[in-house]
């Protein structure tokens, strides 16, 4: 059992006590783009600390950062050269103490991302690497490889960059000859370790414990379906093209869309997801990866305070995600197959059945989740009419862009019936505000190294990471207090302002506080899901507990059952729910 230093003291009481984790409201900050202290665009700890208040309002269980640890930012952070530090561009381990000791005084917990699968570049390991000979321990802390051909010219297979290109990069070695090659699944200054590799855990035992003792009350593991990678690295040419965050890679909405239906009795049929990530990569969802995540099960459960594992795993179906949150290995994974599925009633009922199933059987919760920093917002994604493969990006050159209000009603119908489902709920920061995807930015102030390496044929993901408003009429929105920001904001963030939204009835800042409120009041998210019939097949009608819930994501209205109207995602003039609006009613 860990010392724990007086910091840390477990003082503080949360609401909820008892696996707090099964039902929580987790709230995702993008800690570039929340909030800005000090004036220099960038966002820091010391902004989110200052508006932890506004979330504590808002009504959320927990927070989750994306990463704040020193890099040189090749991708946003998640290229990592201390994993034990801050970065000062976003403050200091002071910073992040008072940060964590503030959430905790607002019963808010705090769940930070640890990046495992690769380093940046820059970290003493990989330089390390770069100076001693091949077939150094130095080296072998990496996947370095000879190459094939002439010379081994030749990249040593035939693997792909998830972001574009390929996923080897050659190096010159001391003598200044081209040299071993060494694979980076994502960007070349994102080197992956060999997870194989004893030292490799030791060190990121050390990591975890780090922050653990810091007090934080989880982890987001980042690419936790890609640590482990076949034997051989044998050759692999996907299925489809490839470009999502880690291998599910042209499961679109639409190819979803397309092979949902229901069968002659109006039952849905089971979506036919691409399963390219689950059976076929040599690099996705290996077997080996699962004793990693058991090993840190057993560590965090050293600790007091339910300590929690997030699996961001983009593996198809499933049922095959549930392996992540076996009982004794993670507690929560990301639920992509939910956010990849249209505003579609039958797709709707048969992704919610099969969560529901497939988490259920391992003893775990379904997670929710409709955006997060590497998707096209909600407010857009869901109305777009042409194919948009995740990771893609949206920009002005694509085409089947959606106007904004109708995506925003859309959006927000979505959200209350997400947040009306058992299990734990994400939210992206800026989805309370109804922010929409930056279509527009610059191509000179476009940053995700998606960008780079497909010479700007892919947008990839700048446009859901435009700094937050917050004051309608303040220099950058309020987002700081100087008009710096990393990405251009739109004139539009002006009307989408906080300040501009909060108490005000019908705004989506208040549509979200309300749904988070009668969720806890009414123990939604500790519920269960039956579905009620009578209802056109476009439209999803289901009771959780004492919650009637009626999403309507047809053409035409209809209309609704009697009951109290305890909350909906548009106004409503009569009882008639007109579509792509959500109602929930008192059973
Ligand atoms: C994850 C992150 C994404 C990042 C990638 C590489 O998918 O969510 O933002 O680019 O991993 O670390």
């Amino acid at each position: 059992m860990q010392a724990f230093p007086s910091f840390v003291q477990m003082s503080y009481s949360f609401r909820m006590t008892s696996e707090w984790w099964r039902t929580a409201a987790i709230y995702q900050i993008y800690p570039r783009s929340f909030a800005d202290a000090n004036g220099d665009g960038m966002g820091d700890l010391a902004g989110i600390t200052s508006r932890l208040g506004d979330l504590h309002d808002l009504g959320i269980d927990a927070i989750w950062l994306s990463p704040f640890y020193t890099s040189p930012q090749r991708d946003a952070g998640y290229d990592v050269t201390d994993y034990c530090d801050v970065d000062p561009r976003f403050g200091t381990l002071a910073d992040f103490d008072a940060m964590v000791a503030e959430a905790h005084a607002r019963d808010i917990r705090v769940i930070v991302d640890l990046v495992p699968n690769h380093s940046s570049d820059q970290h003493v390991w990989f330089q390390a690497a770069l100076a001693a000979a091949p077939g150094s321990a130095e080296r072998a802390r990496y996947l370095f490889r000879d190459g094939h051909g002439t010379a081994g010219g030749l990249p040593p297979n035939n693997w792909e960059s998830v972001f574009g290109g390929p996923a080897w990069t050659r190096v010159t070695e001391a003598d200044g000859m081209p040299g071993q090659w060494y694979l980076h699944l994502f960007d070349s200054s994102q080197p992956d370790f060999d997870w194989t590799n004893e030292v490799v855990r030791e060190e990121f035992r050390r990591i975890l414990r780090f922050w653990l003792d810091r007090g934080v009350d989880g982890f987001r593991v980042d690419v936790a379906h890609g640590m482990i990678k076949a034997d051989g690295l044998p050759d692999y040419t996907p299925p489809t093209a490839g470009g999502s965050m880690g291998g599910a890679g042209g499961v679109t909405a639409d190819a979803l869309h397309d092979t949902v239906g229901t069968d002659a009795t109006g039952v849905a049929l089971e979506p036919e997801i691409s399963d390219e990530a689950g059976d076929g990569a040599p690099y996705w969802a290996q077997d080996g990866v699962h004793e990693i995540y058991r090993d840190w099960r057993a560590l965090l459960d050293e600790y007091p305070g339910e300590r929690i594992l997030a699996a961001e795993a983009w593996v198809d179906p499933l049922s095959r995600v549930a392996k992540w949150v076996r009982p004794d290995e993670m507690h929560q994974a990301f639920n992509f197959a939910y956010l990849e599925t249209p505003w579609d009633a039958a797709a709707l009922r048969t992704v919610i059945d099969a969560s529901l199933d497939a988490f259920g059987a391992v003893g775990a919760p379904s997670t929710w989740v409709l955006s997060n920093h590497d998707v096209v917002r909600h407010a857009t994604r869901l109305s777009v009419t042409e194919p948009n493969p995740q990771g893609h990006g949206l920009g002005p050159r694509s085409a089947g862009l959606p106007s904004y209000a109708p995506g925003l009603r859309r959006a927000r119908a979505a959200t209350a019936l997400m947040l009306a489902l058992p299990g734990s709920a994400y939210l992206y920061q800026g989805e309370e505000l109804g922010l929409p995807e930056v279509i527009h930015l610059p191509d000179d102030a476009r940053q995700d190294p998606t960008w780079f390496r497909t010479a700007g044929e892919r947008y990839g993901r700048d446009g859901c990471r435009v700094p937050l408003p917050w004051e309608g009429s303040a220099p950058s929105y309020g987002f700081g207090p100087s008009d710096a920001s990393w990405l251009p904001q739109p004139a539009q963030w002006a009307e989408l302002a906080r300040d501009q939204q909060r108490g005000v009835a019908g705004s989506t800042l208040s549509m979200y506080r309300d749904a988070l409120a009668r969720r806890r009041e009414h123990g939604l998210a500790s519920g269960s899901v039956e579905w009620l019939t009578g209802y056109p097949a476009d439209v999803v009608a289901l009771r959780n507990g004492d919650v009637i819930v009626v999403a309507n994501t047809g053409s035409t209205a209809i209309e609704l059952p009697a009951g109290d109207v305890l909350l909906t995602s548009e106004v409503l003039a009569d009882r008639a729910l007109a579509p792509d609006t959500t109602a929930w009613l008192r059973a």
